[in-house]
């Protein structure tokens, strides 16, 4: 496995392969865990070299305290990329990336009108500015998403299309923990208490579906959600929508079998938990 922390190294590397070959890209922020080896894993098997970026986006956040506390460690994951079947982590510091701050600015049209593109004005922006960036620097023949971050998915399927990459797509399903939480970089900031409530987003969501498959209203199933965060003490619900899975707009009824996703963000204590359920 290599490691690269400058643009033009990895570039040299990069044009030394074979053009035969092809190359997988799989974006993370570190901090791994299995969720994020699943995505390296899955892109092993279907392509030549997988080369996994590890950087901590300052753009996409737009709180600095959720910046500064975001883990690093970088050691850990070089330990857990070897074995998944990585060949190459690209680990740029923040000024190899941001020579300057960026002067582009990106809009997504109305998927920043709602859910994260709501509730984190600028993210996305950050999101597409850093995704585009790791695009044309590696420039994949796949590139490796979950399904976790699904709005993430809806913002990189318009970059892709918008700004014609070359690149296909992998939209990989959200690995989760035996009691069902989504696994995420933050959980680690939960508590042990929280960490045995943290499952109720989970549960909330299979509950929905439930009620959406039992032909219960998108009305009934988010008043259902509601009332279960409002019993859990410790959650702050933030949102529950029911949603076209591609466009994330809100939909009034269930959609054709795959396209309808129900999407909850919550706060616990100190750290914010999404997840969402495609159906
Ligand atoms: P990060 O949160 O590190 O996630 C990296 C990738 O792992 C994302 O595609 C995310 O959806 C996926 N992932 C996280 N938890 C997962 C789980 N439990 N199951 C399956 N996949 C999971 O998302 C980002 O970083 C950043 O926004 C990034 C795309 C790297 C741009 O900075």
């Amino acid at each position: 496995m290599r490691q690269f922390t400058s643009i033009p190294a990895l570039r040299q590397h990069l044009s030394t392969l074979d053009p035969a070959q092809t190359v997988a890209l799989v974006p993370t922020m570190g901090a791994l865990h299995e969720g994020h080896l699943a995505l390296v894993e899955q892109a092993r098997e279907e392509n030549d070299v997988v080369i996994c970026s590890i950087f901590v986006n300052p753009v996409q956040f737009n709180n600095p305290a959720d910046l500064a506390l975001y883990p690093r460690t970088l050691d850990a994951d070089q330990a857990l990329l070897e074995p998944a079947g990585c060949d190459v982590i690209f680990a740029p510091a923040a000024d190899e990336m941001y020579p300057e701050p960026p002067a582009l600015m990106l809009n997504f049209g109305e998927l920043e009108t709602v859910m994260e593109g709501a509730m984190r004005p600028g993210h996305f922006n950050g999101v597409g500015i850093v995704v585009a960036k790791l695009f044309n620097i590696v420039q994949p023949h796949r590139a490796y998403f979950g399904q976790k971050d699904l709005q993430q998915v809806a913002v990189v399927r318009r970059l892709i299309r918008d700004l014609s990459f070359p690149i296909e797509l992998i939209r990989f399903p959200t690995v989760r923990e035996p009691d069902g939480l989504a696994l995420s970089s933050r959980n680690r900031n939960l508590t042990s208490t929280e960490r045995q409530q943290a499952p109720a987003l989970y549960e909330a969501l299979t509950m929905a579906h439930d009620l959406l498959r039992g032909a219960q209203s998108v009305t009934q199933a988010k008043a259902a959600v509601t009332a279960l965060f409002a019993d859990r003490p410790g959650f702050r619900l933030e949102y529950v929508e029911v949603a076209n899975a591609d466009t994330l707009q809100p939909v009034t009824e269930v959609l054709a079998p795959g396209q309808t996703a129900i999407c909850i963000a919550a706060h616990l204590g100190h750290v914010r938990l999404i997840d969402n359920l495609v159906f």
